[in-house]
């Protein structure tokens, strides 16, 4: 279970986050919506540790990993401006985290290239990134973030810049994998629609504070 216990986070001397508590049951995917400028990829930062809180907490399976640095936290991030290799093909994208982690890079590739065909990308492996539409990259993005078994996923607006039939198109295969690699994820969204597509939970961020929608 993922849990912030009461974060503070001031931007320019006015709080941003005020006080902010949340708890992610395993296997369940939260969506947290609000304004823009509300704070809410100040929180998912937090989260993730590329961003520290002046006060409260992170847990994750009863541990405070609030002092971890992000790589040691286990979590797979899919920000706005997703960040592919452009000079790598869709294999060796998929495969960096299994290599950063130590496996073989032939290994890594085999891995890969079957995350790929789960994703509809069999057979394109070799591809360059540059030449995939945005919501192939979305799907390489996914993959990536995936193969690792990370302990959480956190979205961060992962369809904003598609348009919106494959927005929608896209949430429901997002949703398929996450479930069934069982994964506990926060998704931060504007768009409800997509929250209700993907979400058990949905919170808004509004003054600081998190407000239970559903
Ligand atoms: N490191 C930073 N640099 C610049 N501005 C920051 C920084 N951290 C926080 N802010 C400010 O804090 C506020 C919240 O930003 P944040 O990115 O968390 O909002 P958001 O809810 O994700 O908005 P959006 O929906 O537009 O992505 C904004 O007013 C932003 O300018
Ligand atoms: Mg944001």
């Amino acid at each position: 279970m993922l849990e912030l216990r009461d974060i503070h986070k001031q931007w320019d001397h006015r709080p941003l986050l005020d006080g902010v508590s949340l708890r992610v049951e395993a296997g369940e995917t939260v969506a947290l919506l609000g304004a823009s400028g509300s704070g809410k990829s100040t929180l998912l930062k937090i989260v993730a540790g590329l961003d520290a809180p002046e006060a409260g907490s992170v847990w994750f399976d009863g541990v405070d990993i609030t002092a971890l640095p992000p790589e040691q936290r286990g979590f797979a991030l899919m920000f706005q401006d997703f960040a592919l290799f452009p000079h790598l093909n869709l294999q060796d994208n998929v495969a960096f985290g299994l290599v950063e982690q130590g496996v073989r890079r032939s290994e890594a590739r085999n891995q890969a290239r079957i995350m790929l065909a789960r994703f509809g990308l069999a057979g394109q492996a070799l591809r360059k990134v540059w030449t995939l539409s945005g919501g192939e990259q979305q799907r390489v993005a996914l993959a990536r973030a995936l193969i690792t078994q990370p302990r959480a996923l956190l979205l961060d607006e992962p369809f904003s810049a598609l348009d919106a039939s494959l927005r929608e198109q896209l949430r429901t295969e997002f949703r398929e994998r996450i479930t069934e690699a069982g994964m506990t994820a926060i998704l931060v969204t504007h768009d409800e629609q997509e929250a209700r597509a993907m979400a058990q939970h949905a919170w808004g961020l509004q003054g600081g504070k998190l407000v239970s929608l559903w």
